[in-house]
């Protein structure tokens, strides 16, 4: 299925990540201690596991959401931990321990650092799961960001500026430009040097607080060559322990992380000295981004560019309307044929019974049997009792 192909590439990728994998290794090795019990948020393959199996962890809990923990369950399974280890197929957040951790570990860092929403996820586990001496991996994250000329010219933006065979796709623009893209940026690319914009602690007397620790900052550059400015490029470096850390700055060896960028709405000439002012501000725990940046030429020329990751949904009127509090919209003909397979399912009928029954009923969507097999195997796979 296609989201267990996306799954397996992107954690191969992780794992012959080795600068990645070894930093990890040498923090666990140096912070879990025999006998402890570990809880591994985002466990993908197992490979933290089983970390913290050989260092010597009595128990392990492995916790993920993704279809990919299924092929931990084999891994683990294959290197004699399956007995030490309990895998937890659910978000972190909708998960109970049965015993509180001496560490917890996540490797949830996103490419700009927070957007696989490290803060909250690591805020939540702390405080049910942490015994009170308990450690947690990575200790502190630092967030950078600069102003940058793009890497390369950049089809997803440049696309809609130009007529596609007579055709004006211009309505796409206000929509791409409020986009996060990952691309590799280098030194080159920077037009000041980085800037730390957010210092996030994440040892469990920072995350002690009633909420978690807010994602936001402003850095003031001042440009460092003549250049075009496209946006701004973002990157992290964590501290997984006090003397073990990771970086993805352009200027370091490549890594399985791409590098945020963040069109602005326009490119701007920019020349040596000219003043441009970054602020990130991260909603929804991380995930989505506010970005401001205020350009200032010598001549005293101004532009500001504001954006967000919310301008960028397709989010028309007519996309909206539905939502609206008083809005009673009903279902879908889509709709209508997924609560079909899911009741069905949950009052027992068999999948080849649902198939039929979906195949009869809705012909349009499923004009043979063997699309509404498909289908239901994909609802079963998702929400099935086991
Ligand atoms: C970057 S991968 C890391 C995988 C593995 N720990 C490693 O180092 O190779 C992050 C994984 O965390 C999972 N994940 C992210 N947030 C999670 C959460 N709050 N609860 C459970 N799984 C989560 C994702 O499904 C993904 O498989």
């Amino acid at each position: 299925m296609y989201n267990d192909y996306v799954a397996l590439t992107y954690h191969a990728s992780l794992l012959a990540d080795e600068y990645r994998v070894r930093a990890f290794q040498t923090a666990i090795e140096s912070v879990v201690r025999p006998g402890d019990v570990v809880a591994d948020i985002g466990c993908g393959t197992g490979i933290l596991t089983l970390f913290a199996c050989r260092a010597g962890a009595r128990h392990v809990y492995a916790i993920d959401d993704g279809p990919i923990i299924e092929l931990a369950k084999l891994i683990l399974r294959q290197n004699g931990y399956a007995e030490q280890v309990t895998c937890i197929d659910r978000p972190s957040h909708q998960a109970a321990l049965p015993e509180p951790v001496d560490v917890i570990v996540s490797e949830t860092i996103g490419n700009y650092g927070a957007e696989e929403r490290i803060v909250p996820t690591l805020w939540d586990a702390c405080r049910r799961w942490l015994k009170p001496e308990g450690r947690v991996i990575p200790r502190a994250l630092e967030l950078y960001c600069a102003p940058v000329t793009w890497p390369e010219p950049e089809p997803a933006l440049t696309v809609w500026r130009q007529p596609v065979c007579g055709f004006d796709v211009s309505p796409g623009v206000p929509f791409a430009i409020s986009q996060q893209y990952a691309r590799r940026l280098r030194p080159e690319h920077l037009l000041a040097e980085g800037q730390c914009y957010s210092r996030l602690l994440l040892t469990p007397e920072a995350l002690a607080g009633p909420a978690p620790p807010k994602v936001t900052g402003t850095a003031v550059f001042q440009v460092n060559r003549p250049a075009v400015m496209h946006g701004v490029g973002g990157w992290f470096r964590a501290a997984l322990t006090a003397s073990v850390g990771i970086t993805t700055d352009p200027a370091g060896s490549q890594t399985s992380w791409g590098h945020l960028c963040l069109p602005i709405a326009e490119p701007i000439r920019v020349e040596t000295g000219d003043e441009v002012a970054i602020s990130l501000t991260s909603v929804g725990g991380g995930s989505l981004l506010r970005w401001e940046v205020t350009w200032r030429g010598a001549g005293g020329a101004t532009r500001i560019f504001r954006h967000s990751d919310f301008e960028g949904w397709l989010a028309t009127p007519e996309r909206l309307r539905p939502l609206a509090e008083d809005a009673a919209p009903g279902l879908s003909s889509k709709g209508q044929a997924q609560l079909f397979s899911l009741t069905k399912l949950d009052a027992g009928w068999t999948i080849g019974q649902v198939a039929r029954g979906l195949h009869e009923r809705f012909a349009d969507q499923f004009p043979t049997l063997e699309d509404a097999l498909v289908y239901v195997k994909g609802q079963a796979l998702k929400f099935a009792r086991s």
